[in-house]
């Protein structure tokens, strides 16, 4: 079946390098892909979710000389090796569909037959480069691009590089690629759009060389073996091969392609909204639909690598807090298109917030008194009055507003969508005082009513945070009682689908709160010893 007489919905992140330890940073947009794959698998979509490393290049044959080892030796121990990126996906409960690695046979086929599709149609020429590189960045640049002489997407050195190399025709692109971007809906947030225009496009786009022949770790160019393909070009390819574009591993490119949207961090849109389209225009390919170029978390100020006095080891933060906690805070604490500041302190005091007060405990509350006041079974007999038409319009008018941000990529908003209600039902509580009613027999039909409103609230609400906390939406789910047909989207559309006589079953808390204090200290040691450790190395 083809895309468009499917409802399909094809999504990507970035594939990362495999040179350093991955930091909470590179967490934070698998995590909102992870986010926006599942909400749509919810809302019935056939979602490909695609993630993986992006393994060739100067860097990684450098940073493999420097260990000793050979290049895929060295990757293949970061990608796959104990506590490599793949198990760090699977502890974060990452549900990718897919996971390429640009050195995987099929991807090695597939790019050797793109280059010269593109050599062949006239795209790609032989010529000499003659400027600059940052090799960190694996990015060309010329002199008048450069920030105070530096590399300006990272700061660093870059370094003069002079070879025969190939070249593909970027410039021929420059006025297609224009309107692309000048059409809205291409590139968001919109902000980017006149960055890209009048940094890259205006000053005049120049064609990019896409071969190296410095250095030996890459795909060969096939016609001309001591060339290698430019990283980029290998690397911005994963978004097709791994649908099986030009190779025999897969055959979904025409059920998933174009892609929905490619979800990027902003020092990389450049890439993805200038030299990817390009590409795809010189292969004949349709355009991706979006790419969404994400903020950076940082640090004081300053970026994430360089980090200090933070633990920003997303390992070490899943492990203390539980990796929905670290998964929640990363969407709901930051807008996804802006930069957000990173701390220690933000997180736990979100989690504390949040988490351990206005979810969890409305759980532990809801739940403890439907046992205490009614063994865990609410009676048939139930009594309406007064707070509940407005708890009941919140909650039922909730899935509306939280689809409209979803479908903005909004995932702060529609986090703070669904915790609008939540307070609302903290606040029912204590309007409608259970425990006095619980005193009074002739009460129980009105406390059984407020005791279903909450019920019911929170199964709306957790249906809702399914996709950002799905571990801790089951284990409420079990202690509210809704079994799977009660956990759906549409389910969510409805207030009253628990059976009126709904049964709880009391677990332990979900959220505990954290001592602050005491949590930052211990931080502060643990962060000191990893120090003195990796110094004494
Ligand atoms: N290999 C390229 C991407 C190729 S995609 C065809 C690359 N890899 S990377 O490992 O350096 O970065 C991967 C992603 O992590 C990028 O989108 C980058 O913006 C993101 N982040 C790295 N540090 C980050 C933060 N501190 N905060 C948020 N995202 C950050 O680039």
């Amino acid at each position: 079946m083809c895309k468009k007489c499917e409802k399909t919905f094809y999504i990507t992140t970035p594939i990362y390098y495999p040179s350093d330890k991955l930091h909470i940073g590179h967490t934070y947009c698998t995590v909102a892909a992870d986010s926006m794959a599942r909400y749509m698998r919810m809302r019935g979509y056939d979602v490909m979710f695609l993630t993986g490393t992006d393994e060739h290049g100067q860097k990684i044959e450098e940073k493999a000389n420097a260990a000793g080892v050979t290049p895929q030796e060295f990757v293949d121990n970061i990608v796959a090796g104990k506590g490599g990126i793949l198990d760090l996906w699977k502890l974060m409960n990452i549900s990718n569909d897919r996971f390429i690695r640009t050195t995987d046979d099929y991807h090695v086929e597939s790019i050797k037959k793109i280059f010269k599709k593109m050599y062949d149609n006239g795209d790609i020429y032989k010529g000499s480069y003659k400027g600059l590189y940052c090799t960190p960045c694996e990015a060309f640049w010329t002199e008048s691009q450069l920030k105070d002489g530096k590399c300006p997407d990272c700061g660093r050195d870059v370094h003069y590089e002079e070879e025969e190399a190939y070249f593909f025709r970027l410039s021929k692109y420059a006025d297609r690629v224009q309107a692309l971007l000048e059409t809205g809906d291409f590139l968001e947030p919109a902000s980017r759009v006149n960055e890209m225009i009048n940094n890259f496009i205006k000053p005049g786009l120049e064609d990019l060389c896409v071969s190296r022949t410095t250095f030996t770790w890459g795909i060969p160019v096939d016609f001309d073996p001591g060339h290698v393909v430019y990283v980029w070009v290998d690397a911005l390819s994963n978004y097709i091969t791994a649908l099986g574009y030009m190779n025999d591993k897969y055959d979904d490119f025409e059920k998933y392609w174009p892609a929905d949207v490619h979800f990027v961090g902003k020092e990389i849109v450049r890439f993805h909204s200038i030299i990817w389209p390009a590409m795809l225009m010189s292969l004949g390919l349709p355009m991706p639909k979006k790419v969404y170029g994400h903020g950076w978390l940082l640090l004081d100020g300053g970026k994430m690598s360089k980090s200090k006095g933070n633990v920003v080891d997303p390992v070490i933060l899943a492990e203390r807090y539980g990796v929905d906690a670290l998964r929640f805070f990363l969407m709901r604490e930051f807008p996804f298109g802006s930069d957000g500041m990173f701390s220690n302190e933000l997180l736990i005091s979100r989690i504390n917030t949040d988490l351990a007060n206005s979810l969890g405990n409305l759980v532990s509350r809801t739940v403890a008194m439907a046992e205490k006041y009614f063994g865990g079974v609410l009676p048939e007999e139930k009594q309406g009055g007064e707070h509940d038409s407005e708890l009941i319009e919140a909650a039922g008018a909730l899935r509306d507003a939280y689809q409209e941000q979803m479908d903005k990529y909004a995932f702060q908003s529609a986090i703070a969508e669904v915790f609008k209600v939540l307070a609302r039902a903290n606040k029912y509580i204590d309007e409608t005082e259970p425990w006095v009613l619980a005193k009074d027999e002739t009460k129980k039909p009105r406390l059984a009513m407020v005791l279903y409103n909450l019920l019911e609230t929170i199964r709306i609400c957790t249906v809702l945070l399914t996709p950002f906390i799905p571990d801790s939406c089951k284990k409420i789910f079990e202690q509210i009682g809704a079994e799977a047909d009660i956990t759906t989207w549409d389910s969510a559309a409805r207030f009253g689908k628990l059976p009126s006589c709904a049964s709880v079953n009391k677990g332990a808390a979900i959220f505990p709160r954290i001592d602050m204090a005491k949590e930052l200290a211990e931080l502060e040691k643990a962060e000191e010893e990893r120090r003195n450790g990796s110094s004494a190395d």
